[in-house]
């Protein structure tokens, strides 16, 4: 019982059946990084449009994020061989090599409101506060780096995410209406240039009042086939769901119509279909009955406003004892532009994971 018990300690490390990710490490240990096992063998690796995604998740790239300054070069340890993979583990690190871990001595023995640290110390009664540890969002980098293999095994599917909100500063324009690639041409990551310059002020000025605010991020899959998606219980918008709500910070997830579709009546719901298939509208997002359609699959994620502050907040410590505390050192004042890459991997991870599955649905 004992040893069972032990080696379920810390678990849910590990995304995926078929290409399966498991990543390591703490925000200000060593390093942090990844194990990818399944990725078929003869894919030959871009290893600059890993960096590249790496770089857009990067702290220190903008004015309106964390400062910490990573370089986030990715190290292969195994797996690829002569630029492409050989269908063994793929085992890859990215040095930690900016930590301030005194700026964190202070949550030592209290706990920030709304972080991971009361839960942590809670379950595990050990818990490396420097910079969240293991909660900290500095795991979604190996990630980023599996979900840009992902990425290169999906080939034609293209994966765009985009932010859409900040706060209450809305995009209120549809994706097909939208240059999505006009996303990556400002820090926020917005398409359209006039909302991403609003959202940056805004941005701005949350972070001279030491305070944080959320968003969302929306996320465009074009080019996926029919077919993919295994009924019943790992249905692809149920595993998109849960990839997406896996990443810190994370409150809510719809695709397709969403909420909004639940005040709709089915003679206005239903997408009728053309002659070939496709559909004249597409409130279903791309999936029916769990199973993609060929159609966009098209979510929207939100994350909620960080919960480190440059200001004091009450509290209490590990005995109980009301104090107060405040953060001190780099924070992201508004995390959706960081995440676009992140959710963009764990899409592609869900995706390469039911390309994969999608092998043995049927005889060919
Ligand atoms: C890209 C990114 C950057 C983040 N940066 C911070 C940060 O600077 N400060 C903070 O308190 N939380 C940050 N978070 C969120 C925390 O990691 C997260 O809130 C924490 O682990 C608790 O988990 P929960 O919010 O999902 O419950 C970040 C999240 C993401 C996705």
């Amino acid at each position: 019982m004992c040893s069972f018990v032990e080696n379920l300690s810390m678990a849910g490390n590990v995304y995926g059946s078929v290409f399966r990710l498991t990543t390591f490490g703490e925000s200000h240990g060593k390093g942090i990084g990844g194990i990818i096992d399944g990725c078929p063998a003869g894919l030959i690796v871009d290893f600059t449009a890993i960096q590249q995604d790496l770089d857009r998740r990067k702290p220190g790239q903008s004015a309106i994020v964390t400062q910490r300054k990573e370089s986030d070069e990715v190290q292969f340890l195994s797996g690829i061989f002569e630029g492409k993979t050989t269908g063994t583990p793929i085992a890859f690190l990215i040095p930690n090599t900016d930590q301030k871990s005194q700026d964190y001595s202070h949550i030592k023995d209290s706990y920030r409101p709304s972080h991971a640290d009361y839960t942590y110390d809670q379950k595990y009664g050990a818990r490396d506060y420097r910079g969240g540890g293991r909660s900290s969002a500095r795991e979604t980098a190996a990630r980023v780096v599996a979900g840009a293999i992902a990425k290169q095994l999906l080939g034609k599917v293209q994966i765009q995410a985009y932010v859409s909100a900040v706060g209450n500063l809305k995009l209120n324009i549809p994706y097909h209406q939208l240059d999505l690639k006009n996303a990556e041409t400002n820090a926020v990551r917005c398409p359209d240039t006039q909302t991403a310059l609003q959202m940056e002020t805004y941005i701005k000025d949350i972070r001279k009042q030491g305070d944080t605010v959320g968003g969302i991020v929306s996320c465009v899959i074009q080019n996926v086939p029919v077919g993919w998606g295994e009924p019943v219980f790992d249905k692809l918008h149920a595993e998109l769901g849960k990839a997406m709500l896996s990443i810190n910070a994370v409150k809510g997830f719809e695709y397709g119509s969403g909420f909004a579709g639940a005040g709709m009546k089915g003679s206005e719901h239903n997408d009728l279909f053309e002659t070939d298939g496709t559909t004249k509208t597409n409130h279903s997002g791309g999936v029916q009955g769990g199973i993609s359609n060929g159609m966009d699959i098209y979510f929207n994620v939100a994350f909620k406003p960080v919960a480190t502050l440059i200001q004091n907040q009450e509290t209490i410590d590990k005995h109980g004892q009301p104090t107060t505390i405040m953060g001190k050192g780099r924070h992201d004042p508004c995390v959706v532009p960081r995440a676009v890459p992140i959710v963009e991997a764990m899409a592609a991870l869900v995706l390469a994971d039911f390309y994969l599955r999608n092998q043995s649905a049927k005889i060919r």
